[in-house]
């Protein structure tokens, strides 16, 4: 038995129409100071009077968004008693809904209790639905049912990341509307977080065969589209489809999970506050080396690599399995040359010497993130640490 869970996708131009067709007519709605300067917040606020419903805004999250951001807007949201919770911007914005969501309907609840063993999750959406609307085109978060939250504990901000299916949104409103406004680094940082959780999705233990028609769809949108709305973010088409991959990417990742690009991508980021895209974004193709180099003979990295890579039309169908699971490397190498991402750790702005000195805490963090368990090649401390040296010097991985 397995399993496919999805929040309802509206997408394509206009879909922010949909909000018409949703019962509920008092709106606490999610979002941060950067949405609300863009105009977004007033793209929805239009919306949202025009079909008669009443809101009020909460726009106090801020990037890596912190536990008492939470319990703030878990605060307000309790003394509005809305029937719909809205949330509008990126990653950020749409976790701290969940968990503000979760602690409104059950405000007993801590963060801590949102692991995937509380039954009492499955019942949210009684006192309102949440609708997830992304303003970047990578996290995915509108369809996942994890939330990452900081939390400072032995001087640290250490990534909680919490989970359960019951955290889904029960609307996501895909509108290609709002990346249009997306700078060029915050288009690739996106995109490359969405194309890292179809890559890794391929091969996390949990891929299934929904994820994986999800990830190929994506990976062949990001592809073609990523390059095109880094040059032209006017683009309606590019945006709209990169939008839809993202969402794709994300329902992969909810539903496939990824592995340990994400685990030291979180790691990293939590040390030297790396925007997430960036983090797993540069690291991806040293862990998909490290994967693809499995020593184990039952491993099937290779397989899965080879027969994505030919029917991506990026090898023949005749060619050695080997050969065309490597090309996945130089479609990366070479989609991160085109649009200008840093294909290593030191381009990011960090030192050698504090890379250094914070390699064991990162280490020490990755053996804690839950996304590792999902690797098909589980690295001990050392392997680790070489994959972080190799990926901050810009080194194939070649053990
Ligand atoms: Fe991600």
């Amino acid at each position: 038995m397995w399993f496919f869970y999805s929040p309802n996708v509206i997408y394509g131009e206009e879909a922010l129409d949909f909000l018409e067709n949703i019962s509920g007519n008092k709106c606490f709605v999610i979002t941060d100071k950067i949405i609300e300067e863009l105009g977004f917040l007033k793209i929805l606020t239009d919306k949202l009077e025009k079909f008669g419903k009443k809101y009020e805004v909460f726009n106090d999250v801020r990037p890596d968004p912190r536990e008492e951001d939470v319990l703030k807007a878990r605060e307000k949201c309790i003394s509005y008693a809305p029937d719909l919770v809205i949330a509008l911007g990126g990653g950020s914005v749409i976790d701290t809904a969940k968990a503000t969501w979760a602690l409104y309907e059950l405000p007993e609840s801590t963060i801590d209790d949102m692991h995937p063993f509380n039954s009492e999750l499955y019942d949210l959406g009684k006192k309102a639905k949440l609708i997830a609307i992304p303003t970047t085109s990578g996290t995915g978060a509108e369809t996942t049912f994890a939330i990452v939250v900081s939390r400072y504990t032995n001087n640290v901000w250490q990534k909680l990341i919490q989970a359960h299916k019951g955290l889904i949104p029960t609307f996501a409103i895909v509108d290609p509307i709002f990346p249009m406004a997306m700078p060029p680094n915050l288009t690739i940082a996106t995109g490359f977080d969405a194309l890292s959780h179809a890559v890794e999705g391929m091969i996390s233990n949990w891929k299934n065969e929904f994820s994986n028609a999800l990830s190929l769809k994506a990976i062949e949108l990001i592809f073609k589209y990523l390059p095109i709305a880094y040059k032209d973010g006017t683009n309606k088409e590019a945006r709209d489809y990169m939008h839809q991959a993202a969402t794709m990417a994300g329902l992969a990742f909810g539903n496939g999970n990824v592995h340990i690009g994400h685990t030291m991508g979180h790691c990293l980021g939590a040390v030297f506050h790396t925007p997430h895209g960036q983090a797993v974004g540069v690291l991806l193709n040293y862990v998909t080396q490290y994967c693809l180099n499995n020593p184990d003979e039952k491993d099937e990295t290779i397989e899965i690599y080879a027969k994505m890579a030919k029917q991506l039309g990026w090898a023949k169908w005749d060619d050695d399995n080997k050969k065309a699971a490597y090309t996945v490397i130089d479609k990366i190498k070479e989609l991160q040359k085109t649009v200008g991402f840093p294909n290593k750790i030191q381009d990011l702005g960090i030192s050698r010497e504090e890379f250094d000195k914070n390699m064991d805490i990162m280490i020490g963090l990755c053996f804690q993130d839950a996304s590792g368990v999902m690797t098909p090649r589980a690295p001990l401390k050392a392997d680790y640490k070489n994959i972080y040296i190799h990926a901050f010097e810009g080194k194939d991985v070649d053990f």
